[in-house]
């Protein structure tokens, strides 16, 4: 594997929130602190690139107060991170649409993409307004009928590696679906503005753990000796 891709699901911001009697903004603020906490244990993990889930397309159908305060808190994440990112060598990039975005929040968003956009040490890709069924869509319309496996893969992005959701949900919520084929899944009970880095290191852990086998059967010998 000579490209570490990690993607997570960040759930449980609201639940998290709830259960000490807060807003469910209060959660999502708590949410941001832990995105700085992975973004800065993941290179030393060999982590090149890491993928955020952070607004789904389907999340626009939340009261509008909760959608509001969520794109306020992405561009306050941009306009404080921009920074600290070119700093440890973060190229930061978004995916999904753009078009319904606040128009605020695009130019945060593209400054960030250009002032970042030659660092090395690790790629971090936050999917906003993002659902993996219209990308795919998107991308098959786009390409047309030239289109191939290794082109179609090629425009998506890496294959993801390890695929981590907090919270105790166990589903994809549309999210990566081709890119997670042959992805390890990690799912986890904790809330996301309680992760760390540590947490994301012991997921790396049990990421190593597994026999990846891609179809294959696990061992030569095996596969030999049955033949
Ligand atoms: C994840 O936390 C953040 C977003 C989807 C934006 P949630 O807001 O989904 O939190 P729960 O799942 O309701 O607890
Ligand atoms: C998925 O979480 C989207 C993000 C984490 C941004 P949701 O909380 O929206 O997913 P469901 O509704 O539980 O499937
Ligand atoms: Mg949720």
């Amino acid at each position: 594997m000579d490209h570490f891709h990690v993607a997570i699901i960040m759930d449980g911001n609201g639940r998290w929130a709830q259960g000490r009697g807060l807003p469910r903004v209060a959660g999502h603020r708590a949410g941001a602190t832990a995105v700085r906490r992975v973004v800065e244990a993941a290179p030393n993990l060999g982590i090149k690139t890491l993928t955020l889930y952070a607004f789904s397309e389907d999340n626009w159908s939340r009261p509008a107060r909760e959608v509001t305060a969520l794109m306020k808190l992405l561009g306050r994440y941009l306009v404080d991170e921009t920074g600290r990112c070119i700093k440890n060598g973060v190229r930061l990039e978004a995916i999904g649409r753009r078009d319904r975005l606040p128009a605020p929040l695009v130019t945060l968003l593209e400054q960030a993409e250009r002032k970042t956009a030659r660092c090395r040490r690790l790629h971090l890709r936050l999917a906003l307004d993002y659902s993996s069924r219209r990308t795919i869509l998107d991308t098959a319309l786009r390409l047309g009928n030239s289109v191939t496996e290794e082109t179609f893969s090629e425009a998506l992005g890496p294959d993801v590696d390890l695929l981590i959701r907090t919270s105790g949900e166990q589903r994809l919520s549309d999210f990566l679906l081709w890119e997670c084929a042959y992805a390890e899944m990690v799912f986890t009970p904790r809330m996301w503005p309680t992760f760390t880095g540590e947490d994301l290191a012991q997921a790396v852990d049990e990421f190593h753990r597994r026999d990846r086998r891609f179809g294959r059967v696990a061992c030569e010998d095996d596969a030999r000796r049955t033949a």
